[in-house]
């Protein structure tokens, strides 16, 4: 009989059995599920409800299950509908009778919110450590190449001379942004709903704080009907992965273009990449397009769990059920893609010499030779017009701004000097941008040094 057949006169449809049965996924919550039990269990025997010797004795059963299950040795039931019944049920079969007091004052509506609580919070963890290891590759990179100089871009058409430091410290910059949302999601997550009962508390005069605090949460919820019905914790997870994943993904296509043949600005360690099965000069840059291409999936798993939990009444409604597939899934997507961004990052050999040449190709210092007369007191606008008509005329004759010779330039405007040639080369176009969050050499490297320390305050 199920668990909870008092009241049936009827055997469960098989199809229903099967469609209503969530164990073929929760019991990746075992260990929580167990972690908390023992919570409860001890708290119920503190307060008299069970006694002493009942209480270690369901707590050394648990014990015993966890040990077993992670040893392979477990059958879960399909029958047993979710990973709450299965533990239970096979403690009762272990322990016999006391077994079934364990869920004296619980329901699995806040058992279930409470063991889905404490894997999210140890999986932002993981995740937590991946990312910070992800930031520290990038900073050590940022780190070597303050003087490689490349085009920065707009509308992927070359703009003005940066740096490659600069341009990384860009992607540091948002995956602190992730970290701090992976903090402010732990921070809410954190609170304890058991007590919450099914909806509306328990009778039992249970220990919520003191369970709560055993268990490593700040707190406990405060109001029943909300402890069993928010999922706002694995929704504000979701939005941060998805978040973090757009920023990879960005990332990623950047690394793809780069490695390109027609940019050829780096060269992606042959370890991250893959061949073709026809093609045999073909070395793509599968892992990249990977994690582009499974910013979807996570994207997915937010807009899922959104949409299941848009329409629901209070309380809990079975519908719940479904945050859980979407939750892991994007746990999964989100670490495997940090886990292997890392090292192809740390690996990826990077091409000064091309990106320092194309960084001085496409008039990328037109808006300094602009500068440079503004700075002779010509008005902006009208910089703007002379080096414009300046770009047209070097178009035309297939050379750059620094190749036209002084007298040709005298011609256009009488306030050009020699010294507009050092005001135009790339290290002086980098250099003088030495304004705080700018890619000069010395801005780049303050940067460096406040994101490490942004870095130690979010570990
Ligand atoms: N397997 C269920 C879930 O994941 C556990 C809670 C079930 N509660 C209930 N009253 N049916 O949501």
């Amino acid at each position: 009989m199920k668990l909870w057949g008092g009241r049936f006169e009827k055997d469960t449809d098989s199809l229903v059995e099967d469609f209503h049965s969530s164990i073929s996924f929760d019991q990746r919550l075992y260990k929580h599920d167990i972690q908390g039990s023992i919570a409860h269990a001890g708290m119920l025997g503190r307060i008299g409800v069970l006694t002493e010797s009942e209480a270690s004795k369901i707590i050394s059963g648990l014990t015993d299950i966890l040990k077993d299950i992670e040893a392979g040795d477990v059958q879960f039931e399909v029958g047993a509908e979710d990973i709450h019944m299965n533990i239970e049920k096979l403690l009762t079969e272990r322990i016999g009778d006391i077994g079934k007091k364990l869920h004296t004052g619980r329901s699995r509506n806040d058992q279930v919110a409470l063991d889905f609580r404490l894997f999210l919070r140890a999986e932002i963890d993981q995740t937590k450590i991946l990312l910070i290891k992800t930031i520290e590759t990038l900073l050590e990179l940022c780190d070597k190449h303050l003087y490689t100089w490349m085009p920065g871009y707009t509308h992927l058409q070359k703009a003005q001379p940066i740096t490659l430091s600069h341009h990384l410290m860009a992607y540091v910059q948002m995956f602190l942004r992730d970290l701090g949302r992976l903090n402010d999601a732990r921070k809410r997550l954190n609170v304890s709903p058991l007590g919450s009962g099914a909806l509306a508390g328990t009778t039992f005069p249970l220990q919520r704080e003191e369970v709560a605090r055993e268990l490593g949460f700040d707190g406990v919820t405060w109001n029943s009907l909300d402890g069993v019905s928010d999922r706002d914790f694995a929704l504000e997870f979701l939005a941060g992965a998805s978040i973090l994943m757009m920023h990879l993904s960005r990332m990623c296509e950047e690394l793809i273009i780069w490695s390109s043949g027609e940019f050829s600005f780096i060269t992606i360690d042959d370890a991250y990449a893959t061949g073709s099965s026809i093609m045999p000069q073909k070395k793509n840059p599968d892992v990249a397009e990977l994690v582009r291409g499974k910013t979807g999936r996570v994207y997915g798993d937010l807009m899922a769990l959104l949409t299941v939990m848009k329409g629901l009444p209070l309380a809990y409604n079975k519908d719940m059920q479904e945050d859980k597939e979407c939750v892991f899934d994007a746990v999964d997507t989100v670490q495997k893609s940090l886990l292997v961004m890392e090292p192809m990052l740390a690996t990826m050999k990077v091409n000064h010499r091309v990106m320092e040449e194309e960084a001085k190709k496409g008039f990328t210092n037109a808006t300094d030779l602009a500068d440079y007369l503004a700075k002779k007191n010509v008005p902006f606008r009208e910089a703007h017009a002379i080096v414009g008509r300046l770009v047209l005329e070097c178009t035309q004759r297939g050379c750059a701004l620094e190749d036209l010779n002084l007298v040709e330039l005298k011609k256009v405007s009488p306030v050009f000097e020699e010294d507009l040639y050092e005001a135009i080369s790339l290290e002086t176009c980098v250099d003088k941008r030495n304004i705080t969050g700018g890619p000069a050499a010395q801005a780049v490297q303050k940067a460096i040094a406040v994101s490490r320390q942004t870095l130690n305050g979010l570990k």
